[in-house]
């Protein structure tokens, strides 16, 4: 089954192709990204109703380029996927409405797909995928969440965070250093300056039992360092960098701290990494570390399928679509807030999101 998946829940176009026939590493077929990062920079962060117009703009000619990259025609689809949520609601509603379109005209199935078990399962576009089950760290720009995953749309939450997301405290570090939207990579390469030695941050909740995560508090930590370095008139080049090598090490050692506890809890030996933050080299680093020690293997998406992406976003709406899923005719779906455990296993009884559309 070939599908072409679609994603708009941000600030990414992304367009992809993926053929279930081809499964196991080789099943993309074409995959193409409209990045809106630059437009939005100059507002500080993404501007909702000029993401909306953009993904109309692109959408269609990266449609028209995977098509062609993949030697195919619009009429050898069998089916199109998109990101129903959660996301911004006018920009989810673009993906939704142009696949709904399509496949309205080509007589196919459409189906609305959860961003976030695009990002869980993106690693199964590699060539060496994960078997289930394993434990998955997601995290991005709007979530920070560890998920036992059993098989596809069977996940238990295992912890999450209850306040901002890591990738979100990584956006507001930088904006205090003064350092562009978005903000990850950039705090990432001024950590590489930075000295551990010098500072420390606190590694929130690790000092109680549980899996949940919190990086509201960091980011007040990361704003007084901030004055007191001013302050001493020692808020240099070093002393921007020496505080965004101890944010970068209490987040990357936060998110450690909780996969170690999620991978013993369950037993299991499979840690999957994805979403924005995943492309951290230090993370990658320290979890990489922390699996040799137990034996455990940690799995992450290729660079470019670690962010927001339309080849995640193909390849679980292709599996479902082969399990016989589909939204009802004409009835898109727009569901911008969307918890993961509430999905379903293809099987299973439908408890998907409420249709609003
Ligand atoms: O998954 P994603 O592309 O979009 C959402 O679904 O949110 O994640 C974007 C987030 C942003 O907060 C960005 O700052 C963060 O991922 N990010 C990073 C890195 N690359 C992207 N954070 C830390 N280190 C990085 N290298
Ligand atoms: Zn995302």
């Amino acid at each position: 089954m070939r599908v072409l998946g679609i994603e708009t829940s941000c600030d990414e176009t992304g367009v992809a192709i993926y053929d279930t026939a081809l499964d196991g590493g080789n099943g993309l077929l074409a995959d193409a990204l409209y990045s809106q990062i630059a437009m939005h920079a100059e507002y500080g962060g993404v501007v909702p109703e000029l993401a909306s117009r953009d993904h109309t703009r692109k959408l269609l000619p990266l449609v028209e380029q995977v098509l062609a990259d993949a030697g195919m025609t619009r009429g050898e689809l069998d089916g199109i996927a998109y990101t129903a949520g959660p996301g911004l609601v006018g920009a989810l509603m673009v993906g939704a409405a142009t696949a709904h379109g399509m496949a309205r005209a080509l007589a196919i199935p459409a189906l609305g797909v959860h961003h976030m078990e695009g990002h869980l399962l993106a690693p199964m576009l590699e060539h060496e995928p994960p078997e289930f089950p394993f434990v998955a760290l997601l995290v991005s720009g709007g979530h920070t969440q560890l998920v036992e995953v059993v098989g596809l749309g069977r996940y238990r939450l295992l912890g999450e965070s209850v306040d901002d997301a890591a990738g979100e405290a990584f956006d507001k570090a930088a904006k205090m250093l003064g350092l562009p939207y978005p903000g990850g990579p950039e705090v990432a390469r001024l950590a590489e300056q930075g000295d551990p030695k010098r500072l420390r941050f606190p590694r929130p909740m690790t000092d109680r039992p549980g899996l949940d995560f919190s990086f509201s508090g960091l980011k007040t930590h990361t704003l007084t360092a901030i004055r007191k370095l001013d302050d001493a008139g020692e808020l240099t080049a070093q002393g921007r960098a020496d505080i965004a090598r101890a944010f970068e090490d209490a987040v990357v050692d936060t998110l450690t701290i909780k996969c170690r506890r999620a991978l013993d809890a369950t037993g299991l030996k499979r840690l999957v990494v994805a979403g924005g933050v995943s492309a951290n080299a230090r993370l990658r680093e320290r979890l990489g570390h922390e699996c040799d020690k137990r034996r455990a293997r940690a799995y992450y998406p290729r660079g470019r399928f670690c962010t927001d992406n339309g080849a995640m976003i193909a390849y679980v709406g292709a599996q479902r679509l082969q399990a016989g899923e589909r939204d009802t005719l004409g009835q898109m779906q727009a569901t911008p807030r969307w918890p993961l455990d509430h999905l379903n296993a293809p099987d299973a009884p439908s408890n998907a999101a409420t249709p609003a559309g």
